[in-house]
């Protein structure tokens, strides 16, 4: 928690959060607050804001694509996060008054803002908390820019004080066009101005909307003053379209590496490393690696160069070399992967266990110290400990309708080439002999072997070579 004392105490503060547009400018049958950011959905990160300020309070107000949105709300913050309906979408003031109607009496002020802007954090939200007085109507943050095509303009009077918002649409002047000063969209201010605020607003603009912005003239008019609070620009941006997102998410990523490499994990350049992501101390995540979704990485582990982990949990001391894909899998303390593995859901590799160079896994088990380091597809399997799988080995647990399970019992060794049709069963310390086709059971301690006995004819070799000359020469001159 950033709620720290010496900010004004948030207890009776509501936040709400607009991410009702559909988000036209994203061109995406899904609505724009679910489009995602280093693995998250857009609107995820003013919500963790809004909590990490320890707002009393968190209202999201959803409209386009409601039922889709709150879902994730609710998976993702329980009851800690409300929703509010805007039935229509008639524009930001008229979301406000949607969420607004959300917020319990015991709260006495609010703080709103809006759900395309996943960079800010909560400090950015008390910063306007704490500079709402008793005696000002009305908070906001501003910032500078260099290009303030787009944004709502703060223009202020010639004693220096805020007197309204004005939308890019609607800017009447070129001294209003030069304004700089822009609108990022975080307003703090107790709750009987806001209800009273935006029940007169009225679509009196460009775009027959009602905004949210025209509070602030109101707030300007009133007895008490309006307070700019001055914010930081790169972090306020709002994401329009996909090349804001690809901006945002640059940052984030930026910020995420940082993070990690503050706590003692390598972080190569290049890596890409998701919200979600847990790693520990010591990991080094080379360059190329991809850790998407809740991916955890234990202490000291390897993450080599191209390597792509979704929901993977590999856990201390393991080395993924290069170029292995691990999903919705684990790996064991110490196991080694790779290069070139592909485990694919419900594997589980097991400690200090080896899975090499072209190796596919899937809903499999490996136990501790069971090696399988060479060109094998090994799916629906147990494997028990200290098994040793040979180069080339197919587990066929596939009839065409139905999967089965092949059981490997502990030390068992699997000669190269080996098909093992599955269901079956290897007993323990079983020796398969290379080339062998299993389709019945082997007891523990047996041979099993399969393919037909060699037979070497002397001289043969020669004879065969004439022979296959021969029918080349005739072959050409027919
Ligand atoms: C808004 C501000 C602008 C500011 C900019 C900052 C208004 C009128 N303008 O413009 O001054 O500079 O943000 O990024 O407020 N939404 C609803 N319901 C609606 C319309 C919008 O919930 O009916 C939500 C959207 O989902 C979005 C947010 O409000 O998350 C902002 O809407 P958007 O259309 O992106 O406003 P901007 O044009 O960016
Ligand atoms: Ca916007």
């Amino acid at each position: 928690m950033t709620n720290q004392s010496h900010h004004s105490p948030l207890d009776k503060t509501a936040a709400i959060i607009l991410a009702a547009g559909q988000g036209t400018r994203m061109k995406s049958a899904k609505p724009k607050v679910l489009h995602t950011l280093a693995g998250r959905p857009l609107v995820h990160y003013p919500v963790r804001a809004a909590l990490e300020a320890g707002c009393a309070e968190v209202v999201v107000v959803v409209g386009y694509g409601r039922a889709e949105v709150a879902a994730y709300l609710a998976a993702a913050f329980g009851d800690r996060v409300k929703t509010a309906v805007q039935e229509e979408q008639r524009g930001t003031g008229d979301a406000a008054r949607a969420g607004l109607g959300a917020v319990s009496a015991a709260m006495d002020r609010a703080i709103i803002f809006y759900g395309d802007v996943p960079l800010l954090t909560a400090a950015d939200l008390t910063a306007v908390t704490d500079a709402l007085g008793a005696d000002t109507s009305l908070a906001l943050a501003t910032c500078s820019v260099d290009d303030p095509t787009g944004y709502g303009r703060v223009l202020r009077g010639a004693n220096g004080a805020v007197t309204e918002i004005r939308e890019h649409r609607d800017l009447k002047t070129d001294a209003e066009r030069a304004t700089r000063e822009i609108n990022p969209g975080i307003y703090a201010a107790p709750l009987a101005f806001l209800h009273a605020a935006v029940a007169a607003l009225e679509p009196n603009n460009a775009q027959g909307e009602l905004y949210l912005t025209d509070i602030v003239a109101r707030g300007a008019r009133s007895a008490h003053p309006v307070v700019g609070c001055p914010a930081r620009a790169d972090v306020l941006a709002g994401v329009n379209d996909r090349e804001q997102l690809a901006l945002a998410e640059r940052v984030m990523y930026a910020r995420i590496t940082r993070h990690w490499r503050l706590s003692g994990v390598t972080v190569r350049d290049g890596a890409r490393i998701e919200d979600a992501v847990v790693l520990g101390e010591d990991a080094v995540i080379e360059q190329g690696a991809i850790l998407r979704g809740q991916t955890r990485v234990g202490k000291g582990a390897l993450i080599d160069v191209g390597c792509v982990l979704t929901n993977a949990s590999v856990e201390d001391g393991v080395a993924c070399k290069p170029y292995s894909v691990i999903t919705d899998s684990r790996v064991g303390p110490r196991a080694q992967v790779g290069p070139f593995s592909h485990l694919r859901p419900d594997s589980d590799i097991g400690e200090e266990a080896h899975v090499g160079n072209f190796v596919e896994t899937k809903k499999t088990r490996m136990a501790r110290g069971s090696k399988a380091n060479h060109l094998a597809y090994l799916g629906d399997g147990v494997i028990g400990a200290g098994a040793n799988i040979g180069a080339g080995t197919i587990f066929c647990n596939y009839d065409g309708f139905q999967k089965h399970t092949t059981t490997i019992e502990a030390g068992v060794f699997i000669g190269s080439d080996s098909q093992i049709v599955a269901p079956v069963t290897i007993g323990e310390n079983a020796y398969v002999a290379t080339g062998t086709t299993v389709t019945v059971d082997v007891p523990p301690g047996a041979l099993a072997i399969s393919r037909v006995k060699q037979q070497n004819k002397e001289g043969y070799a020669e004879r065969l070579r004439r022979r296959f000359s021969a029918a080349k020469e005739a072959g050409k001159k027919t």
